[in-house]
């Protein structure tokens, strides 16, 4: 048998540890690879001073911009930063007391939550295999705490028009499983998938459904402990109580079958992490480092490569044109380059020399829709429904209800009420934001009857609203793999970075490595450049 590099580094972490892996992996020229055997993206080491000094604009503070700006700055790039907003992060915006939340359609809306709450309106979980962004945390000290991103004590909500009550995600997951099992078990046992199995495997799979759904002797699913009670056991006499499984009928409603399976995707698996405090606190740890080399309130109005008879691309410089936000203050700033991390739909409306193929890149990838509500409330999924952190799923336009994982058994604590994408985001934010609270109150209230009058001070953030981001993500039903080629090269000195060139689109993860790929490109040109430059020298 052949013996890849691949499997014997698997086989290494297996045997020898991952310490031993990570050493061959080093004499191999691979970047790391987890205990699991999956490789992971290789750390960008630029060599500290190969920057030389070279002038880098970087256009937006978002993740992108941020890992770009800190990454050549460690290199020894001159680096500035240009923000729009009077904020870093991008997408990464934590909402907290006092917080302004402006819409492009003039819409105007003031956080009015207690000291100490916050709302992640853009990214709220980290995935515990995104190591680049998570690294970022531990280089800086961010303080991490677990994201309950699913729990079996949350609910499904089925259609309103399907009348069904709340079924809770462990009775629906167990039971779904149950009845599956019963199902398997006894069509193998009677041979019905004999074909398929040799008669040891088939003994071998009625046992394993045995367990996997805990079906009793006769292979029967009577309902599981697994499922949770209806009166839970106690002192002296007290037994627990279970329901009635739910029925096969009940099981294979299509709405009910994500819900019963989002947590084993892997971008959604526990253990997920969120920063103490606020996502933003990420952003935050880069602004303090980089300090004024960002400068906020400030608009991009062109950006243009110098002039470049050669027509080689390689060019001599950028210049971007800037103003003040508030209209005034216009000047161009120039660089050896620059890394554009703006969304799309935003560097559209920026006037450029870019040849006809990137500006038709730019123009054609379609932004999609997304919008949350967040409330603060007194902590009734604690105290009635024993939730702390995770999702319930609702069939209905607001999409779910996602409960805090931090601050149990406070008061109060800030509860989201909507996060719904695509169209349904552009119908629901297409009403008046007291229909959208009051749609988002009135669903909450059939998960939990009674909470409606605890629910205050919503505000929504709908992404394709929010100037400078205009979309929370690319539309992912739009082809648009010639732009994302087009837009992962250079366009003379200019590069682009964001989540959205990255395979890992919609996440921080992609902007982070996505920016390393920038970075790293400008720094192989800096190399070529360079050893040019030392050529002519000698020549002359
Ligand atoms: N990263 C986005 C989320 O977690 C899509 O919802």
């Amino acid at each position: 048998m052949t013996v890849t590099r691949r499997s014997f580094l698997m086989r290494l972490a297996a045997s020898g540890g991952y310490a031993a892996a990570r050493a061959a992996m080093a004499t191999l020229g691979l970047g790391a690879i987890d205990v699991a055997g999956a490789r992971t993206n290789p750390p960008l080491n630029l060599a500290p001073g190969s920057g030389n000094g070279r002038s880098v604009l970087v256009l937006g503070a978002g993740i992108a911009g941020l890992v770009s700006a800190w990454e050549m700055r460690k290199a020894g790039y001159s680096v500035r930063v240009i923000e729009a907003r009077d904020r870093v992060g991008g997408r990464n915006w934590t909402i907290r007391d006092g917080t302004r939340i402006e819409f492009t359609d003039g819409t105007v809306q003031v956080a009015d939550f207690a000291p100490g709450h916050y709302f992640n309106a853009g990214p709220a979980r980290l995935p515990s295999h995104h190591r680049t962004i998570l690294g970022y945390c531990r280089e800086f000290g961010v303080e991490l705490e677990a994201e309950v991103n699913s729990s079996r004590s949350a609910y499904f909500l089925p259609d309103a028009a399907k009348g069904g009550q709340p079924v809770q995600l462990r009775r629906a997951v167990n039971d779904a499983r149950g009845r599956v099992s019963e199902l398997l078990a006894k069509a193998a046992d009677r041979g019905a998938l004999d074909h398929e199995l040799s008669r040891e495997d088939r003994a071998r799979l009625v046992d394993f459904l045995k367990i996997y759904g805990d079906l009793d002797g006769q292979l029967t699913f009577k309902g599981s402990e697994r499922s949770g009670y209806t009166v839970y056991p106690g002192a002296d006499a007290q037994t627990g109580e279970r329901p009635e499984p739910l029925s096969l009928e009940a099981l294979l409603d299509p709405d009910l079958w994500s819900a019963l399976v989002f947590d084993e995707l892997l971008i959604f698996q526990p253990t997920m992490l969120q920063p103490v405090g606020g996502m933003d606190r990420i952003p935050a740890a880069f602004q303090a480092r980089l300090g004024d080399a960002i400068i906020l309130n400030t608009e991009v109005a062109a950006i243009h490569n110098k002039e470049n008879s050669a027509g080689d691309g390689a060019g001599k410089g950028v210049s971007v044109a800037v103003r003040d936000r508030n209209g005034g203050n216009a000047r161009t700033l120039e660089a050896d380059f620059a890394i554009v991390t703006f969304p799309l739909p935003v560097l559209a409306r920026v006037d450029t020399n870019f040849s006809a193929d990137v500006k038709e890149a730019i123009a054609s990838v379609e932004y999609d829709a997304a919008s949350k509500i967040a409330w603060q409330s007194a902590r009734f999924w604690e105290t009635g429904s024993n939730i702390y952190g995770g999702i319930s799923v609702v069939k209905h336009p607001t999409a779910l209800i996602w409960y805090p994982s931090g601050g149990f058994h406070q008061p109060t604590g800030v509860l989201v009420g909507c996060y719904n994408i695509g169209q349904a985001a552009r119908d629901f934010t297409g009403q008046p934001l007291q229909a959208q609270f009051d749609a988002s109150r009135a669903v909450i209230d059939r998960v939990h009857p009674g909470s409606a009058a605890l629910l205050k001070n919503p505000v929504s953030v709908a992404w394709h609203k929010v100037p400078y981001s205009l979309g929370p993500w690319v539309h992912w039903a739009t082809p648009h793999e010639r732009q994302y080629v087009r837009l992962n090269r250079p366009e003379g000195r200019v590069h682009f970075a964001g989540e959205y060139l990255s395979q890992i689109g919609a996440w921080q993860e992609g902007a982070a490595l996505s920016a390393h790929h920038a970075v790293a490109a400008i720094a192989a040109a800096v190399a070529g450049t360079s050893s040019k430059t030392t050529s002519t020298t000698e020549r002359a």
